[in-house]
């Protein structure tokens, strides 16, 4: 007992006290699959996907709603990962080509891999950068940062490691991407993620009714973070029976909706003014108080006398739309007669200093 205590002691300390933060691009290439994508590249901070794009979309795109605030503030940053996205996607796939003749592979299933980006510690300030290669799931081709030359433990990657090596202009690129423009993107990103975790939002709230005989429902929806309560009240008092209340869902901007049903089958009209409902979100003082009033119901029911008014009933939604700037091509090869490079300055799009400042988040 003592030592699972200690173990989680341990486990919990490590997390709650973590400050060292990551960004990762995750790119794979493959031949031969036939239900998979070409190309897909993931973007993400502290092992959380905040990105995405793939050789069918062709798009980078936001995973987490602070990314997609940031993509509005920063559009050229955006665009940056787009490009990326398209032009890795060509040189992979050209790369895959010339390892398969280089090892003189043929038919079958190949996949290229490349894991890049940075770590920064909060407290003490160390960035670390890496971007390695995997072929066919093992390890290729590994950048050192120290002397700023690609090391392989596979003899048969021996030539390529030196035909990457004689690249000096790519790898001050690289070197640059990774321990000047990752970090500082990181930070950003970082920052970006916290004020969304810090911000509220408070819904707007509407009542509900499927036909005159249906349970009124409350629904309140566009509320953040999703710890909130919604219930209805009689006299002033909590209601438990004749309620029911839903799930918390997403929408897709980022915020949250539910609602709350009451059952009003047994009460008279002249009652139903002691009714409201209620809708508190954690850590905002001020409630939002809906009173029950037959005027103020929005319905879809169609009767003889009557004309449609207002939306639906919002259970509609469940459909998170997914949405992510994936962030990509950071290093690049490129073909070159008969054999591989790394991308010189002029090939290399998503590093290249004129593009990447244009990415720029200061
Ligand atoms: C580093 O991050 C941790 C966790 O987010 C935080 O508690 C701590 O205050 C941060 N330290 C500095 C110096 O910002
Ligand atoms: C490549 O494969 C062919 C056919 O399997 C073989 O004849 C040839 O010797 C191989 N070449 C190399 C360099 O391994
Ligand atoms: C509402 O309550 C009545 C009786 O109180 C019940 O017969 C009816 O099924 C309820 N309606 C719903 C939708 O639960």
């Amino acid at each position: 007992m003592k030592t699972m205590e200690l173990v989680f002691l341990l486990i919990f300390f490590s997390v709650t006290h973590s400050v060292r933060h990551s960004l990762t691009y995750l790119l794979t290439a493959s031949s031969g699959l036939q239900t998979f994508p070409e190309f897909v590249a993931v973007s993400m901070i502290d092992e959380v996907e905040v990105g995405y794009c793939d050789s069918n979309s062709k798009r980078a795109e936001p995973k987490q709603d602070w990314v997609e605030k940031l993509v509005k503030d920063y559009p050229l940053h955006s665009e940056w990962h787009t490009d990326s996205c398209v032009s890795n996607y060509l040189i992979l796939k050209a790369n895959i080509a010339e390892l398969k003749q280089h090892f003189n592979q043929t038919g079958g299933v190949y996949i290229l891999q490349e894991m890049v980006g940075c770590e920064w510690d909060n407290e003490t300030k160390e960035v670390i950068g890496f971007d390695q290669y995997g072929y066919d799931g093992e390890d290729f081709l590994v950048f050192d940062l120290k002397t700023l030359t690609w090391i392989t433990s596979k003899p048969q990657a021996v030539i390529i490691k030196y035909e990457c090596n004689s690249d000096k202009a790519g790898s001050d690129n690289l070197k640059n991407f990774l321990i000047n423009i990752c970090p500082q993107w990181l930070k950003k990103y970082l920052d970006y993620r916290k004020n969304s975790l810090m911000r509220t939002d408070l819904p707007s709230v509407s009542l509900l009714q499927k036909t005159p005989s249906s349970p009124v429902s409350c629904h309140a929806t566009g509320f953040y973070p999703y710890r909130a309560v919604l219930f209805w009240r009689k006299d002033g008092e909590e209601l438990y029976e004749d309620v029911e209340h839903g799930e918390i869902l997403p929408n897709h901007d980022g915020t949250f909706q539910m609602s709350v049903d009451l059952n009003l089958s047994s009460v008279t009209p002249e009652d139903w003014r002691r009714y409201e409902c209620v809708f508190l979100l954690s850590g905002v003082k001020d409630d939002i108080v809906t009173k029950l009033d037959k005027a103020m119901i929005r319905t879809n029911w169609v009767s003889p006398s009557e004309f449609p008014a207002g939306p639906v009933i919002g259970g509609v939604v469940g459909l998170l739309l997914l949405l992510a700037v994936c962030i990509t091509g950071v290093f690049i090869w490129r073909r070159k007669n008969n054999g591989f490079r790394p991308a010189n300055s002029s090939y290399m799009l998503s590093l290249e200093s004129s593009s990447v400042r244009d990415a720029d988040l200061s």
